[in-house]
């Protein structure tokens, strides 16, 4: 399958339906991705990317239907991830002089993944490659997410190619950001961005500030995963910024792990808690070992504050909740308020630990956690009750 975006342009990617799982198990994929990589036909032909390893062969016997491969001048890699760079090696196989165009960083990446002397062309933010009536100029963009990754602005059509930033893990055949379900499209960007770009919010904010700067006419944003940004395509450049500054929603999230259904009864009781203590104030719930763990951490990235809770086991917490703890911690959030529940039958010391490691997370924990012997009877279910509505009316 391939598109044409425009006279000039070709997508040549390759749509993932069962993707599921992606970086390993870690991140979750819902809707399938897709693998974006572009044809640019001037008077010299460019190709921006590849696709992952595992369709290789399918990608190469693509391509050679849309083109003679002998005729693409160039290869661009804007990112050394697999991802993108994974058919590189069985392309260059049948075109094994083309200059790769990338950063020196990427020249470490795809050196250190493929172990091949490739020639490769080493770019440098403002550097600019010319296809003869048009001309591509890259931009490093350290930190979106590696540190190799760059983007590209081709002159004339006033296209960004802005590899992973602003992409979305969806797979479909109609892929504008004007042709599909709106909900899904900012559901699964903002996944993207919690999940992936987080913990790079200050760079993301500076490299969008210079671009903006930059005042380029911005005709369309092709990113290397999902649909295509033509309709208003800096909608989702504003959403960044947005984004990228500690972004919150009026919403308390709660998030535990339950033995014997305790600390869930705790959590209930704190959620009823928090909505009268703030009537307008977004209420969820999630049990971390029943919960997609980047969908919580979506939620987080929504919230203005998290109670967090686990009965304790062996001195410590649950395993859900302690790995939840760790990925939050990855993710650097700020300004997000959180306190720690649970109950327990013995030692107890499950409410300090989640304390300690909030903080740690950088969470701002202001109010002392709640535990509770046992289950919680009518006096500790209106405990927890009263602590929620404490929680949410302070917050307000
Ligand atoms: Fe889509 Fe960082 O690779």
């Amino acid at each position: 399958m391939a598109f044409q975006i425009n006279d000039s342009v070709t997508w040549v990617g390759k749509i993932d339906w069962e993707l599921r799982k992606f970086h390993g198990e870690e991140l979750s994929t819902h809707n399938g991705s897709s693998y974006n990589a572009y044809l640019i036909r001037a008077e010299k032909t460019v190709l921006l990317d590849t696709v992952w390893g595992p369709f290789a062969k399918e990608f190469v016997d693509n391509l050679k239907q849309e083109i003679d491969l002998n005729e693409i001048d160039y290869i661009v890699s804007h990112h050394g991830e697999t991802d993108h760079s994974g058919s590189l090696p069985e392309l260059l196989k049948h075109i094994p002089n083309t200059p790769v165009y990338c950063t020196a960083n990427a020249v470490k990446s795809l050196k250190g993944q493929y172990h091949q002397d490739w020639n490769f062309q080493v770019v440098k933010s403002g550097d600019k490659l010319s296809l003869g009536s048009k001309e591509l100029t890259f931009i490093e963009a350290p930190m979106l997410h590696w540190p190799d990754s760059m983007f590209s602005y081709l002159s004339g059509d006033n296209i960004l190619f802005s590899n992973d930033a602003f992409g979305q893990h969806i797979a479909s055949e109609k892929m504008y950001n004007d042709l599909i379900d709106q909900n899904l499209l900012y559901g699964e960007a903002l996944k993207y961005y919690a999940n992936i770009l987080t913990p790079f919010s200050k760079m993301v904010e500076k490299k969008i500030n210079e671009i903006v700067a930059l005042n380029l006419p911005v005709s369309m944003i092709c990113p290397d995963h999902g649909v295509i940004w033509r309709h208003e395509p800096l909608q989702i450049v504003e959403k960044y910024l947005t984004w990228a500054r500690d972004y919150q929603e009026n919403q308390i999230t709660v998030i535990y792990d339950t033995m014997w259904n305790g600390t869930r009864r705790m959590a209930e009781a704190l959620a009823a808690g928090l909505t009268a203590g703030d009537p307008d104030v977004t209420v969820k719930l999630f049990n971390s070992a029943r919960s997609d763990r980047n969908d919580i951490i979506t939620e987080v990235f929504q919230s203005k504050a998290i109670l967090l809770g686990s009965p304790t086991i062996n001195k410590g917490i649950l395993t859900s909740v302690a790995g939840l703890l760790d990925e939050m911690k990855g993710m650097a959030f700020k300004h997000k308020q959180a306190a720690a529940f649970g109950c327990y039958g013995w030692s107890g010391e499950s409410v300090k630990v989640l304390t300690e490691k909030l903080q740690e997370a950088g969470f701002q924990v202001d109010k002392e956690g709640l535990r509770l012997t046992w289950d919680p009877d009518a006096q500790g279910t209106e405990a927890c009750h009263e602590f929620g509505k404490e929680f949410a009316s302070g917050l307000k």
